[in-house]
């Protein structure tokens, strides 16, 4: 692993992992790129503009030319594939460019890398792939679909995608798997559960708890509130790809979570707590369409076969993700700029 390609490595959790990885792996060079869509923020990645281990290209993941140019110039082995449009609610009204850059872009990356890897069908049987070179796709415990009351998703289940969001990463994962099972490409996916944690655009539910807090607004919760997640630190995620990165079994799918799971409304309760804001502030709204009721992960591969274990509990997490948006509120004013709003209020008739 000597030249990574990061894509939408300046979204929430691309710019956690880049962070982390230029530490871990000073020898290494990453290349890191975004379309900076809304979701993309060079604020993100500030504290690490110049690092001598770092570059930064804005492109297109589903323009080819331009990948290629960055896989020959970079002689890029490893892709670890963030790149994404990555909200529900936006999947709702506006599902195609979800379509082209979930499921074409990451076709044009692994076409790209097979055909700069030299990926070679009649090796595939006996698994006689290079050294060090590895596509890693990062999906979502949402290509499951829902769970009821009790139950856990196994990397084995099939998968019943119930939203245009998950609908296009469960096709990109069948598009990843494909290409292994077809050409050899040397492939890991992992499906996580929710993340929190830093630098999280506030449409996602956590950060837009708190930035309607701290701006006195009303929180809409959707339905009845008891729709449960199952909530993992950003850097938790960040540390389980680095672990499948290095330890994956080629062709392998690990899920990613820690066993936490939450109600939507005892999130909200306790953040309002946590800031001392007053209850008048939740406001029940019309539930989202197809939405998803329980989500459960079931860690058991990654933490057995490969040692990976969370380090944050979420009441430490929490209490440091609300700490950091009360320090970085400038942050969260530079990337809201009410197109987001518009969205709920369309929606959910606020
Ligand atoms: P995000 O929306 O914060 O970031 C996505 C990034 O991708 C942005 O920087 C955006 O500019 C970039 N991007 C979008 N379209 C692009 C394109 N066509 N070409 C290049 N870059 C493009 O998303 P996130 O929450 O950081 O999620 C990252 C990945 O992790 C996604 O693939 C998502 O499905 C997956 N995931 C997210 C969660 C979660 O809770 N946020 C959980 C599990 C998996
Ligand atoms: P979200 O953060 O959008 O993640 P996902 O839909 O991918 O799980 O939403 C998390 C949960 O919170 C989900 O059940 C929808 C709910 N939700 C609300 O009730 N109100 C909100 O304003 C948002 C953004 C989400």
């Amino acid at each position: 692993m000597k030249k990574i390609l990061v894509t939408g490595g300046a979204g929430f959790i691309g710019s956690n992992f880049v962070k982390e990885i230029i530490q871990t792996y000073p020898q290494s060079e990453v290349v890191n790129v975004d379309l900076l869509t809304y979701a993309g923020n060079l604020e993100n990645l500030k504290d690490i503009e110049g690092h001598h281990n770092y570059t930064f290209i804005r492109a297109d993941i589903r323009n080819k030319d331009k990948i290629e140019e960055i896989f020959a110039q970079f002689e890029i082995d490893t892709v670890v594939n963030f790149a994404a449009e990555s909200h529900v609610d936006r999947s709702i009204v506006e599902p195609e460019i979800f379509l082209t850059t979930n499921i074409i872009g990451t076709q044009v990356l692994l076409d790209v890398a097979k055909r700069h890897w030299k990926i070679n069908p009649d090796d595939k049987y006996c698994r006689n792939y290079r050294d060090g070179v590895k596509f890693l796709q990062v999906s979502t415990d949402e290509v499951y679909g829902a769970l009821g009351k009790t139950g856990m998703f196994v990397e084995t289940m099939p998968l019943e995608p119930n939203s245009p969001y998950s609908a296009s990463k469960a096709s990109a994962d069948l598009i990843v798997r494909a290409y292994h099972e077809t050409f050899g490409m040397p492939i890991n996916i992992t499906r996580c559960s929710n993340n929190y944690g830093s630098y999280q655009f506030p449409e996602k539910l956590i950060p837009l708890i708190i930035y309607n807090c701290l701006n006195s607004k009303h929180i809409p919760v959707y339905g009845d509130g008891m729709q449960v997640r199952d909530w993992l630190h950003v850097k938790d995620h960040c540390s389980a790809i680095e672990t499948v990165l290095r330890k994956g079994r080629v062709g392998e799918i690990y899920n990613v979570g820690g066993n936490n799971e939450r109600a939507n409304i005892e999130i909200v309760k306790l953040i309002l707590d946590v800031l001392g804001k007053g209850k008048d502030l939740i406001r029940f709204v019309k539930d989202r369409p197809g939405h998803d009721r329980r989500y459960a992960i079931d860690n058991t591969k990654i933490t057995t076969q490969l040692g990976w274990t969370p380090k944050y509990t979420f009441e430490e997490g929490i209490k440091e993700t609300i700490n950091w948006y009360l320090d970085n509120l400038d942050w969260v004013e530079g990337v809201v700029n009410g197109d987001y709003l518009t969205y709920y209020q369309q929606m959910y008739e606020l």
